[in-house]
């Protein structure tokens, strides 16, 4: 059985209450139960993390060498600032892909740059919560799931 490690970065534990006309409405535990499903429809086993603390985040993806076969990562605000983080993911050789709520082009130029972008598979971003179910569905074509 395929592992995925699914990471969601600081503040979308506030999903639902936070920013509703950026990030809408739904909350985390809804996008946890939507992707879980699909894991197990494709016969897929994951574990979900949500983390405020970068350090935290960046032992998550230590660990999950020979451990989890691919990653699904929000990095959140640290998308844009955390040079561990992305230093971590290229570290693990893991098949990761990022995902984002929102369109982060068209927001603030502080968001226009991702430093995790350059490491990872590919980057969807913009769907709202789909943007995580098209991330995890794009992961398990790419595992073969
Ligand atoms: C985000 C975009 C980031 O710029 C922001 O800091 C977040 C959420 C998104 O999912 O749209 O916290 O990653």
């Amino acid at each position: 059985m395929k592992k995925i490690l699914v990471i969601h970065g600081p503040n979308l534990n506030l999903l639902g209450q936070r920013e509703p006309k950026i990030y809408g409405r739904v909350t985390l535990d809804a996008i946890n139960s939507e992707l879980k499903k699909i894991a197990k429809i494709r016969k897929a086993s994951l574990v979900i993390k949500q983390s405020n603390h970068e350090g935290e985040i960046v032992d998550l993806i230590g660990k999950a060498k020979n451990k989890f076969n691919a990653i699904l990562i929000n990095p959140a605000a640290y998308t844009h600032t955390s040079v561990a983080i992305r230093d971590a993911l290229a570290a693990s050789g893991i098949l990761t892909i990022e995902v984002h709520l929102s369109n982060i082009y068209s927001r603030e130029e502080f968001r226009h740059k991702s430093l995790i972008s350059p490491v990872v598979k590919g980057t969807i971003m913009g769907f709202g919560a789909k943007s995580y179910v098209l991330g995890l569905q794009a992961l398990l074509d790419l595992l073969d799931v």
